[in-house]
């Protein structure tokens, strides 16, 4: 996966919907790169943050798949791809993102009220919050602070109207070459 293949994803597949929250997977993935910076992220969970979910780009599966009862394990196909290229501290936290947020939701309350309906849907087709030993675990994995923050932005960069300026591409083709891609 080098930084061109993520580009022609983009390009690709980048105007599907983000399931069901009526923006685009540009648009989230832009949104959350922004949430990250303007949080003070190290670059590298910048360029986590944007490409948390390339997973969904790379299934190309259209339209709300939870809806289907189908878990398309977004997170470990992402991770996979971006290990070889960008190293742990970006690949970490995409690979637990989806993992944070079953932590969140067994451990911060009125966290998952919060929770949109398609993350609602997802989170049973996941595995549901996570149990005692599972937090433990969780925690325990390195990069875990990171996935939770990751998790926050996430949750947030799912508002329509705040669109991307015409140099995004270049923002993020900036902290790929950072990050040695
Ligand atoms: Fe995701
Ligand atoms: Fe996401």
């Amino acid at each position: 996966m080098t930084p061109d293949d993520i580009f022609r994803l983009f390009a690709e597949r980048g105007h599907q919907s983000y399931s069901g929250e009526g923006i685009t997977q540009w648009q989230h993935a832009w949104q959350c790169g922004q949430l990250a910076r303007q949080a003070g992220a190290a670059p590298a969970l910048q360029l986590a943050a944007w490409l948390h979910d390339l997973g969904h780009l790379m299934t190309g599966l259209e339209g709300t798949p939870t809806l289907r009862g189908h878990d398309d394990r977004h997170e470990a196909l992402a991770a996979h791809a971006l290990a070889p290229v960008f190293g742990p501290a970006v690949a970490q936290p995409v690979a637990l993102h989806v993992q944070a947020k079953r932590w969140l939701v067994a451990a911060r309350t009125g966290y998952r009220e919060k929770l949109s309906p398609d993350s609602e849907r997802s989170l049973a087709l996941q595995g549901g919050p996570m149990n005692d030993a599972e937090r433990a675990g969780f925690q325990r994995q390195p990069f875990s602070d990171d996935a939770l923050r990751l998790r926050a932005w996430d949750d947030a960069a799912k508002r329509s109207g705040w669109l991307p300026p015409p140099d995004a591409a270049a923002t993020l083709q900036h902290l790929m070459r950072q990050q040695g891609g």
